[in-house]
């Protein structure tokens, strides 16, 4: 598009120069009226061609836009493989943990015992472990190997290392955004 603006422009300022010294100087037959007609005949004749260039634009761009939003629409769900989840609880005055559906501030991961049917409620501390972690965008290429690091509850800890080490694809590991090949990331001791 910025092409096709330009070589408009420099055909315009071309007939204008050129046709400006034959025109000032009587030579030929060629007067300045005709030479300001031509002018705007060049100008109409470019801007729509301009103008198509401009549309092809949009269109290209709107393929593009299409092409996202249908890769969107064919994502398969994600698969939900756990059993675990957090659940609000009470704690009774024994100290055992209750689920409510109410909101009471207080979080606990519900583990239902295949083998038994029974349930163990454990309260949410905040403990992080990842246990030979093995991560890769896809199966082909894997990022990161074997990482092992374990966050206690209210612990600051700072990811330091060059552009492409891996920090942000570790922390998008501790929210799940992504499914690990090998090995365990653990919460309260909890698998996800
Ligand atoms: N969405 C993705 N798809 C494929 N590979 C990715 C993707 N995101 C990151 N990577 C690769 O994973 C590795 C770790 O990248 P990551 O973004 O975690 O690094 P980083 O330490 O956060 O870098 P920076 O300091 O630049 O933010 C890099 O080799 C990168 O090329
Ligand atoms: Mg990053």
């Amino acid at each position: 598009m910025p092409v096709n603006g330009n070589l408009g422009n420099i055909s315009y300022v071309l007939c204008a120069v050129l046709g400006a010294v034959p025109a000032l100087n009587n030579m030929g037959r060629l007067t300045l009226g005709t030479l300001v007609s031509y002018l705007n005949l060049n100008r109409n004749f470019t801007q729509p061609v301009t103008q198509v260039s401009q549309q092809l634009n949009s269109v290209i761009m709107a393929l593009a836009g299409a092409e996202r939003i249908f890769k969107l629409l064919d994502q398969q769900p994600e698969v939900d493989n756990g059993y675990v989840e957090l659940v609000n609880v009470e704690q009774q005055p024994d100290g055992t943990l209750t689920e409510t559906p109410q909101r009471t501030g207080l979080w606990a991961w519900r583990h239902p015992h295949q083998a038994d049917g029974t349930v163990t409620y454990t309260k949410l501390e905040g403990d992080i472990t990842f246990d030979d972690v093995d991560i890769g965008y896809n199966d082909e290429k894997i990022v990161l190997h074997n990482i092992k690091l374990f966050a206690t509850p209210g612990q600051k800890i700072a990811f330091v290392g060059s552009t492409g080490a891996g920090k942000t694809t570790i922390t998008n590991l501790i929210n799940r955004f992504y499914d690990i090949q090998d090995g365990k990331i653990r919460y309260d001791g909890q698998c996800q």
